[in-house]
């Protein structure tokens, strides 16, 4: 059992604007218990749904969480089918969770390689979602950060294309517009869990500027107390942006 830090006062906690996520260490959660990989990522379900709620609740307003990138796609056959089919659960079951909490659900990523199921419920619930003032809650499925550089230049290259963009007023806000969800702001904070230290193509253009916070345990006894450590280790960080600190 992984040590539990303090509880800290939300009201004194400083929430960063913006959070994303790498959910990782579910398979070594699961192996290190003698179960299958896949029990670990039915557990992290339950810290999935502890962290959106928290989150909400202390005005975060844009939440993005790794669920699958496109390198997972080379996993094994079998766990792809059972981490769609948890995904697609999660999309139905949460329902309830994200009109009461009044989030915005959001799909970060590519949709090709998706099956028209998982599909369907995503559109549904991003549908249904659509008009909450809330948190933006971003799941990248199938998503890599490399790849969504590319589809970002490969729109505004057509734009130039079809004479309808000067390619000299290109600039980083117009090329941030056409990444998947400019919606979402970018993000203060990146959590990553199960103590590894790399970014594994995620939001690779977003989190410029992100402060990182590697937490030891993994992800499926990621806990609102980490997510309020993770807050704190935040709030100490003195964020210059390249300038000089004041
Ligand atoms: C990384 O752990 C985790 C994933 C590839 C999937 C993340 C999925 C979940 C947390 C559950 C479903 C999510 C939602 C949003 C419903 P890993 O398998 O790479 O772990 P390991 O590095 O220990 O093998």
């Amino acid at each position: 059992m992984s040590e539990r830090p303090r509880v800290e006062s939300p009201a004194a906690l400083p929430v960063p604007r913006s959070v994303a996520i790498i959910m990782d260490g579910n398979g070594r959660w699961a192996r290190s218990r003698g179960f299958e990989r896949i029990r670990g990522h039915e557990r992290g379900i339950q810290a999935v749904r502890e962290t959106v709620e928290e989150c909400a609740r202390l005005g975060v307003q844009g939440l993005t969480l790794y669920a699958f990138s496109e390198e997972n796609w080379s996993r094994p056959q079998r766990e792809i089918d059972l981490l769609m089919r948890l995904l697609e659960r999660f999309l139905v079951e949460e329902r309830a969770t994200l009109m009461d909490n009044r989030v915005k659900l959001l799909h970060v990523g590519r949709r090709e390689r998706l099956g028209p199921s998982v599909l369907q419920k995503l559109d549904e619930s991003v549908a249904m979602t659509a008009g909450n003032p809330g948190m933006r809650l971003g799941l990248a499925i199938s998503y890599g950060g490399r790849a969504e550089i590319v589809d970002a230049a490969r729109r505004l290259a057509r734009e130039v294309r079809d004479g309808r963009l000067d390619p000299e007023l290109i600039d980083e806000a117009r090329f941030r517009e056409q990444l998947y969800r400019p919606e979402i702001p970018d993000p203060d904070l990146l959590i990553r869990t199960a103590g590894e230290m790399r970014v594994s193509n995620f939001l690779l253009w977003q989190i410029s500027y992100a402060e990182l916070h590697v937490e030891t345990v993994c992800w499926p006894d990621f806990r609102k107390e980490h997510l309020h450590a993770a807050f704190r280790a935040f709030g100490g960080r003195v964020r210059k942006f390249g300038a000089v600190a004041p």
